[in-house]
C-alpha cells in the first residue's frame, strides 16, 4: 500500500473506512494504481469525487449519489466508454490555461516573464472539521515549472448537501504575475442531456425563468454592470440531468456565486458530451495583478444536487441559508409600514407623525422612512438631487431623525430608515467637494443611471465616508432599528482616480471595498436588521446576504406578478429573507395583496388612512393572523404544490419541523371564466400517521369559508388524495392553516 498524505488535523484510524462521520473519506491507492489518490467529498446523499492520477493531475471523476462502499468510487471512470479525451484534462478539477488544455479554463495566468502557460499538479490535501455539520477540504496544487500555487477549498455542509467551493491563488514568483482568469469553481458532470434553467430580468421584472437544453459549446451567464449587478441576470441557476426536473422527481443541480459584483458562469458541453461548469468573478476588463508574495482568494460558488427534484434542492438551500448564510437566519424579523409609495418625496414631520400612529394602529413593528429625508443645498425632492448629502433636510425634518426616533418610541413602534450610501447625485455638496470620489471617466461626458453616479469604494477614504454615514445615523438616533440599504445605479464609465494605473482591478476592488464597509458596520452593529435593496432585486446573492437579514425582491409589488417572482426566488432563498410589501400596485383586492405578501416577511406600503373602515380592520386582523403563522413561514419547510406557470392556481405550503402545524397559500392566477381548483392539491411534508384539521384563515370581514374546519384528515390522506382549497374567481386567494389534532 502506498502511503498517502494524511492531514494533521485528522485523526485517522483506518484508511479504508470513512474518516469522519460525514464529509470526507480518503481512499488509499492500490499497488496497481500507484500514486492515485481518491478524495470523495461526501454529503448526506451525494459525493463529489476528486482524484489525483499517476501524473498528479487532479480530476473530478464523479458528482452524484454517494456509494455505500467508498473504495468503489475509483472504478467509476472505467464505466464510461466515451470519445477520446485528447488532453486527459477535460474533467480537471481546476482547469489551467496555456499548457495542453483545449477547453474553457478556470484559471489563466501571465507569469512575470510574459509566459502564458500554467499546469497545476496535486501536492497534498487536508480536511478540517469546523463543526458537527461542516468541514473544509483544502487541496494544494502547484505548477512544476512556475512558482504559482493554487489552493482549492471545498466547504461541505453535510446535512444540507451543499458544497461551497473557492480557490486561493498565490504568486511565489519573484516578479508580478497577472491573473487573466480566476474562477472559483470548475464542476464536471455526466449525463445524456443537460437542461439549464436560468433567469433574466430588468427593473420590476426580476427572476424571469427560461429553460433550455444545453448544446455543445459554451453558454455563458454573466454580468458586467459593476453594481446593481442582477438587474439583467442573477448568478443563480439550475441544471437538470437527462430531462427537466420536476418539483419532486428528477436530478437537479442548483448553484450561484457569492459575489455582489461582475460574475461569469460558463456551461460547456464538451466533446465527450460532459458538462463543465466554470463560475467565478467575471474576468471582463479585470486582469488582476499579484505582486510577489501576494494572493487572491476568490468568492465561494455554492451548489447542491438532488435526485428528488427541485423541491428538495430548494429546501436544502433554504436550510443552509438560514443556518449559515443570511444574517440572523434563524432569528426574528420586524413587520413594517414603509412610506415610499404612500408619500414618495413629499412629506414633513406632521405627515410622518401620522404614519407613526398608523404603524401602531396597523399593529406592525416598525415604521420605515424611505427616500427623501436628506440634503439641504440640493434638497432630495426628486431623484435628481441630494444623494451623498446625508444630513436631514431642514424643511421636511426640522427636528431631525433623533426626534422621529423618540416619537416612534413614544408611540410604541420602532423606527427604520432608507439610505443609498454608495451613490452620489451630480447635484450634491458631496460631488462638488470630492469629484475624485466619483466613478466616471475623466475625459468623457458623464452618463447617469437614475440621475446618479456611483462612489468609488476602492478608495479607503470613501469606505470611511460610507461607514461614518451609517454610523452617524445610529449615533443620532440610538433607537434606530432597521436600515434599508439601496443601490439604484449601475456603473457606467468605470474609472477610479484612486486606482491610477491599476484600473483593471476596479471591479474586484469595488466589491471588496463594499464588503469591508459592511464588515465594519456589522462589527459595530452586529444584529440590526438591514434590507438589501437595489432598485428592486438588483443585488441578491449570498455574498451580500451575510450582512443583511432580508432582501427586496422587486419594486414590482403587483401581487399577481409577485406570485411568479417570489416563486422563482424561493428556489434559492428562504421566505424569511423575502421582504414582501402590500402596495397599491395591481388590480387585485386587498385580501389577495396581503395574502401574497404573507409568503415571506410582511410589510405595508399603502396610505392606511385612505383605507375604508373594512379594509383597515381587515389589515389589522391580517397582521395578527400573520403573527400567528409567521414562525412556520420563516422557519418551516416550504413545499410547492401547484405551479402558476402550468395551471390556473399557485399553491405553496410551509410546515414546521415537528410536522404539526402548517399553512397553505393558494392564489388564482388566471381570471378566465370558470377557472379555479377543480381538483385537490396533494399536501407535502406532513406526517402520514398524524391527524390534522384544516381551517381557512384571513377571511375578509363578512365572508364565510366553505371549508369544514372540524373535519379531521390523516396526513396520509392529505398527501395522497390532497385537499381542495376551493379557489375560484370569487375566492381568488385562500389561506389554509393546518393543525395537528392531538
Ligand atoms: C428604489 C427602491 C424603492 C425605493 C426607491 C426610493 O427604487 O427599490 O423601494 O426605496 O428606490 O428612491
Amino acid at each position: 500500500m502506498v502511503p498517502i498524505i494524511i492531514p494533521n488535523t485528522l485523526k485517522v484510524k483506518n484508511l479504508f473506512t470513512p474518516l469522519l462521520s460525514f464529509g470526507f473519506t480518503l481512499i488509499s491507492a492500490t499497488f496497481a494504481q500507484a500514486q492515485v489518490v481518491t478524495i470523495p467529498v461526501e454529503t448526506a446523499h451525494n459525493a463529489l469525487v476528486l482524484q489525483s492520477n499517476v501524473a498528479k493531475q487532479l480530476n473530478a471523476i464523479y458528482y452524484g449519489k454517494k456509494l455505500s462502499n467508498a473504495p468503489e468510487y475509483s472504478a467509476i471512470p472505467d464505466t464510461y466508454k466515451q470519445a477520446e479525451d485528447y488532453t486527459g484534462l477535460y474533467n480537471a478539477a481546476y482547469t489551467a490555461a496555456g499548457s495542453r488544455n483545449l477547453l474553457e479554463p478556470a484559471i489563466a495566468v501571465t507569469h512575470a516573464d510574459g509566459n502564458n502557460s500554467l499546469d497545476l499538479r496535486y501536492v497534498s490535501h487536508e480536511v478540517t472539521k469546523q463543526g458537527d455539520d461542516v468541514s473544509l477540504l483544502r487541496i494544494e496544487l502547484k505548477d512544476p515549472v512556475y512558482a504559482t500555487n493554487v489552493t482549492l477549498y471545498y466547504k461541505v455542509y453535510y446535512k444540507e448537501d451543499i458544497i461551497e467551493q473557492w480557490s486561493e491563488i498565490r504568486n511565489t514568483e519573484k516578479g508580478t504575475i497577472t491573473l487573466q482568469k480566476f474562477a472559483s469553481a470548475n464542476l464536471n458532470l455526466k449525463a445524456n442531456s443537460y437542461w439549464l434553467r436560468q433567469y433574466h430580468g430588468d427593473w420590476a421584472r426580476e427572476m424571469q425563468p427560461e429553460e433550455t437544453q444545453l448544446t455543445h459549446g459554451i453558454k455563458t451567464l454573466d454580468t458586467k454592470l459593476g453594481t446593481r449587478i442582477n438587474l439583467f441576470m442573477p448568478s443563480v441557476f439550475m441544471v437538470s440531468f437527462d430531462k427537466p426536473a420536476g418539483e419532486d422527481e428528477g436530478k437537479v443541480l442548483y448553484g450561484g456565486l457569492e459575489w455582489s459584483g461582475n460574475f461569469k458562469t460558463d456551461f460547456e458541453v464538451d466533446p465527450q458530451n460532459n458538462l463543465r461548469i466554470i463560475s467565478g468573478i467575471n474576468n471582463y476588463a479585470s486582469p488582476y495583478e499579484l505582486k510577489s508574495g501576494e494572493s487572491l482568494t476568490t468568492p465561494a460558488f455554492w451548489y447542491t444536487m438532488s435526485d428528488m427534484g427541485k423541491g428538495e434542492a430548494s429546501r436544502n438551500v433554504q436550510n443552509w441559508a438560514r443556518d449559515y448564510k443570511i444574517l440572523d437566519g434563524k432569528g426574528q424579523r420586524l413587520t413594517l409600514l414603509n412610506n415610499w409609495e404612500a408619500t414618495y418625496f413629499d412629506f414633513n414631520e406632521t405627515r410622518l407623525s401620522g404614519l407613526l400612529k398608523d404603524t401602531k394602529s396597523l399593529g406592525v413593528d416598525l415604521f420605515l422612512l424611505d427616500d427623501g429625508w436628506f440634503a439641504n443645498k440640493y434638497p432630495r425632492n426628486s431623484d435628481h438631487t441630494g444623494l451623498g448629502d446625508w444630513e436631514e433636510n431642514r424643511t421636511k425634518l426640522p427636528h431631525g431623525i433623533a426626534s422621529l426616533d423618540k416619537e416612534a418610541q413614544a408611540d410604541g413602534v420602532k423606527f427604520g430608515i432608507w439610505i443609498e450610501p454608495e451613490m452620489v447625485s451630480p447635484k450634491s455638496a458631496l460631488y462638488s467637494k470630492h469629484p475624485d470620489w466619483v466613478i466616471k471617466q475623466p475625459q468623457r461626458e458623464e452618463y447617469y443611471y437614475r440621475n446618479q453616479l456611483v462612489l468609488d469604494l476602492t478608495n479607503t477614504q470613501v469606505q470611511d465616508f460610507v461607514f461614518h454615514t451609517i454610523d452617524s445615523l445610529f449615533i443620532k438616533a440610538p433607537g434606530l432599528a432597521y436600515i434599508k440599504w439601496d443601490c439604484n445605479a449601475v456603473i457606467y464609465n468605470a474609472y477610479s482616480v484612486h486606482l491610477k494605473n491599476k484600473q483593471s482591478q476596479f471591479y474586484v476592488d469595488y466589491v471588496n471595498g463594499l464588503y469591508k464597509v459592511l464588515k465594519r458596520i456589522r462589527a459595530k452593529y452586529p444584529t440590526v436588521p438591514m434590507m438589501l435593496c437595489s432598485g428592486g432585486g438588483g443585488r441578491v446573492d449570498y455574498g451580500a446576504l451575510q450582512y443583511f437579514t432580508e432582501y427586496w425582491p422587486s419594486d414590482n409589488t403587483d401581487p399577481l406578478e409577485r406570485i411568479f417572482i417570489q416563486w422563482e426566488y424561493s428556489y434559492f432563498y428562504p421566505a424569511i429573507a423575502s421582504s414582501n410589501h402590500v402596495t397599491d400596485w395591481g388590480k387585485q383586492p386587498l385580501k389577495y395583496r396581503i395574502d401574497v405578501a404573507m409568503m415571506g416577511k410582511l410589510g405595508f406600503d399603502i396610505v392606511i388612512d385612505k383605507l375604508s373602515a373594512a379594509d383597515r380592520k381587515f389589515s389589522q386582523d391580517a397582521v395578527k393572523i400573520y403573527d400567528g403563522v409567521k414562525q412556520i413561514i420563516w422557519h418551516g419547510d416550504q413545499y410547492r404544490l401547484a405551479d402558476p406557470r402550468t395551471g390556473s392556481v399557485a399553491s405553496v405550503m410551509y410546515v414546521d419541523a415537528s410536522k404539526s402545524s402548517g399553512v397553505m397559500f393558494n392564489y388564482l392566477v388566471n381570471s378566465r371564466y370558470g377557472e379555479g381548483s377543480p381538483t385537490p392539491f396533494k399536501l407535502k411534508g406532513l406526517d402520514a400517521v398524524k391527524r390534522y384539521k384544516l381551517q381557512e384563515i384571513n377571511l375578509y370581514p363578512g365572508s364565510k369559508s366553505g371549508i369544514d374546519s372540524e373535519r379531521v384528515y390523516s396526513g396520509d390522506f392529505l398527501m395522497k388524495i390532497g385537499f381542495n382549497p376551493a379557489v375560484n374567481t370569487s375566492r381568488s386567494s385562500v389561506i389554509v392553516q393546518i393543525n395537528e389534532v392531538k
